[in-house]
């Protein structure tokens, strides 16, 4: 079991990616062809039973097909970028996500299954389909979910500090660490965490850290020592951040200080 959350598959795949000069999630991408092909089917089959036009019904069996030949890549990548990007950790959307793909997996046995026998008529198929379609509706959902998060009602980000009046006093130094700790976060903490608000992402929102007093998920006391103990051994649910070297949590801290 321990292969499926520690595995350094995913690693190497986005190293090798990386290595070519792609950086992005491959998933997503893997997404469109069991959506296309779903919704595709189920209007071919729509067509099929109005029009009373076997050549459609012929078209909707190759795509529901043709979805079951492209989904095993679709999984895999979804494990991939899960345990490459989310740390494989277990939060709601990732578990809804499991169980969808479990049932469309079983929708799509059976409505292929049913489409090769021959005395299946498209009435029934269409049945069939419609819940593959319903299915695949909700996982898109969730992946929408867990990449954009309530964005799409955010305000864009106002107030930031153009580039160079930051207090000519301040070390440099500082200004360097802080810099660090925002590249790095972004990088690797802000596909779960907000810094515009307080509002739960996939992880609470972490604006305003270090103004309140308590953290927001363990309700322990707001100090650099809490917050290095949240990365090297979380609480809950957060993933662990083990690896990072001391000067990469001192930048994040500064970081998280200036939110
Ligand atoms: C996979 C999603 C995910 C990633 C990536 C992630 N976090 Fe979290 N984080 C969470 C969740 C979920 C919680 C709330 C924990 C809980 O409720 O069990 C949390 C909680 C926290 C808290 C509050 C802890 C507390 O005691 O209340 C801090 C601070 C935090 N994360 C910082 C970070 C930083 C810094 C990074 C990047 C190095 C990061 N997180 C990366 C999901 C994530």
């Amino acid at each position: 079991m321990d292969f499926l959350f520690n595995s350094g598959i995913p690693g190497l795949i986005y190293d090798t990616l990386r290595g070519i000069g792609y950086p992005h999630p491959v998933h997503p991408i893997f997404t469109h062809p069991p959506i296309g092909l779903t919704v595709g089917g189920f209007l071919f089959l729509l067509a099929a039973v109005v029009f009373k036009r076997p050549g459609l019904f012929q078209t909707a069996r190759h795509c529901m097909v043709l979805t079951l030949i492209i989904f095993p890549f679709t999984v895999f990548f979804g494990w991939v970028d899960w345990v490459h990007f989310y740390g494989g950790t277990f939060l709601f959307p990732f578990q809804m996500k499991l169980v969808l793909a479990g049932f469309f997996l079983l929708f799509l046995f059976w409505g292929g299954f049913r489409a090769i026998k021959s005395n299946t008529g498209p009435g029934k198929l269409l049945f069939i389909n419609f819940l593959t379609f319903l299915v695949v509706i909700g996982l898109g959902f969730f992946g929408g979910e867990i990449v954009y998060g309530d964005r799409a009602a955010a305000k864009p980000p106002t107030g930031e500090t153009p580039g160079g009046v930051q207090p000519a006093e301040e070390g440099q130094g500082r200004e360097q660490l802080v810099s660090l700790g925002a590249d790095l976060f972004s990088d690797q903490c802000a596909m779960c965490h907000y810094t515009d608000k307080t509002a739960t992402k996939i992880g609470p929102g972490l604006k305003g850290l270090f103004v309140g007093n308590i953290l927001p998920a363990s309700g322990r006391k707001v100090s650099e020592a809490n917050i290095r103990s949240q990365l090297r051994n979380p609480y809950e649910d957060m993933p662990a951040f083990a690896d990072l070297t001391e000067k990469q949590v001192e930048g994040l801290i500064a970081y998280l200080n200036t939110l």
